[in-house]
């Protein structure tokens, strides 16, 4: 009785140190290694999963659909005058698209003899940006370019004419954006599932955002605003010019009375229903508001990008441009004056008599201009006008800034 005593007082003792005898972390050293295995296990299986294959990326939609379904083109309209961030824009354009097979440019250089040459890519600095390079220099086969002496320029919606008359081969978008512009990653694939997710015949347009050429740094609110039209403002001319103001990032696009010359992306289909008009040479301020109520009159609708895929080189007070004084033809006033008639005939904004040098000024009115007579164009501009509130002549335009925009999707 008393050696089991004894035993029994030293099993539990023994029993003790075998049930239990290193630990790790608080955890016995077996199950510990057991576990650590299994993570392994686990964090490998996980690593060598394809997950591409098994989710659907949002941005490779087109491709996977197979090839039935290719890829849509898109059509960049460049309009230069003597810009030296024309290359690097280029540059942008195929370095940042993400299927740059799909896009083609369309370039009308107006440029003096000592100005680089916009596809003179030698002349880039790229040392900070050699896949840049290697992408347009692999796709310079998609870029077409014209050369128009600055003498001989026209004025921004002429250059705008000469890039889609002597470029535009049929893709299926047009994005016109001005010739200092810098692109966000992925430019195309947004834009187009944008456009794709709104009814037919919308456009996305808007003013955007600063890029920085000094510093390559994009406004920094990039990721969680952007800018909307909402508002307008009467300038001297009695043009009405679009204003706006920039929004949270709700992923929706929504619907604004204006397109800027800066920045639309557009079906293709539309230059069909709308070509560019060779008849406003040097208009400035009423390029927008005319081609705004053109595309209005064929069923149009404008939306502003639910992201910001383009940004703006704005300072370019060190640039020369096609208004500057020394550089204007003789006739640049006139010549101007006339293509503000035109384009205030065209919108009902002045009467016939009123209209200098109506032989040229109103030429292809049919072609070009907005027939007010035709009951679905004026049905479309009339709904146009109250939407948004907007009376040419009596200089209203609502404030949807305060108000909210029509609708969005
Ligand atoms: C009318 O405009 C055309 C084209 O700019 C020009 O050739 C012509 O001389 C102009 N005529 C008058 C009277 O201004």
């Amino acid at each position: 009785m008393i050696t089991d005593d004894d035993d029994n007082s030293k099993s539990p003792r023994h029993a003790l140190t075998f049930r239990y005898p290193l630990f790790v972390f608080g955890i016995p050293i077996r199950r510990f290694v057991l576990m650590l295995l299994g993570a392994f296990i686990l964090l490998f299986v996980l690593y060598s999963i394809n997950w591409k294959s098994l989710v659907p990326a949002k941005t490779s939609l087109n491709l996977q659909s197979g090839p039935k379904k290719p890829l849509k083109t898109i059509f960049v309209s460049l309009a230069s005058y003597r810009d030296l961030f024309c290359m690097r824009t280029l540059q942008g354009v195929f370095q940042n698209a993400a299927h740059p097979e799909r896009v083609f440019v369309g370039v009308v250089q107006q440029n003096s003899d000592r100005d680089p040459d916009c596809l003179t890519i030698e002349n880039l600095d790229d040392s900070d940006n050699k896949k840049g390079l290697e992408k347009l220099i692999k796709y310079r086969s998609h870029i077409r370019s014209l050369k128009v002496d600055y003498k001989e320029a026209k004025g921004p919606v002429f250059a705008r004419y000469l890039v889609v008359e002597k470029h535009y081969k049929g893709e299926d978008f047009i994005f016109q954006v001005d010739s200092h512009t810098m692109f966000a990653e992925n430019w195309d694939d947004t834009l187009i599932e944008n456009i794709e997710r709104l009814p037919p015949k919308s456009c996305l347009s808007h003013y955007p955002l600063e890029f920085n050429w000094k510093t390559r740094e994009k406004q920094n609110i990039w990721r969680s605003s952007v800018p909307r039209f909402c508002n307008g403002f009467y300038n001297n001319d009695g043009i009405l010019q679009p204003s706006g103001s920039i929004f949270p990032i709700d992923r929706k696009s929504h619907e604004g009375p204006f397109l800027a010359a800066g920045m639309t992306f557009y079906p293709g289909a539309a230059h069909k229903e709308v070509p560019m008009d060779p008849y406003l040479k040097h208009l400035f301020h009423g390029e927008e508001l005319l081609f705004g109520l053109r595309m209005a009159a064929h069923g149009y609708k404008f939306y502003s990008p639910s992201y910001n895929v383009c940004f703006h080189f704005y300072m370019r007070k060190e640039f020369p441009k096609s208004w500057d004084t020394d550089l204007r033809d003789e006739d640049y006033f006139t010549v101007q004056r006339q293509a503000l008639h035109r384009a205030k005939y065209m919108m009902k904004m002045i009467p016939f008599e009123e209209v200098e040098n109506s032989t040229y000024s109103l030429s292809e009115l049919d072609k070009y201009g907005i027939n007010w007579e035709d009951p679905e164009q004026s049905k479309n501009l009339q709904t146009y006008f109250t939407k948004f509130g907007i009376n040419l002549k009596e200089k209203k335009i609502d404030d949807l800034c305060s108000k909210g925009l029509p609708s969005s999707y």
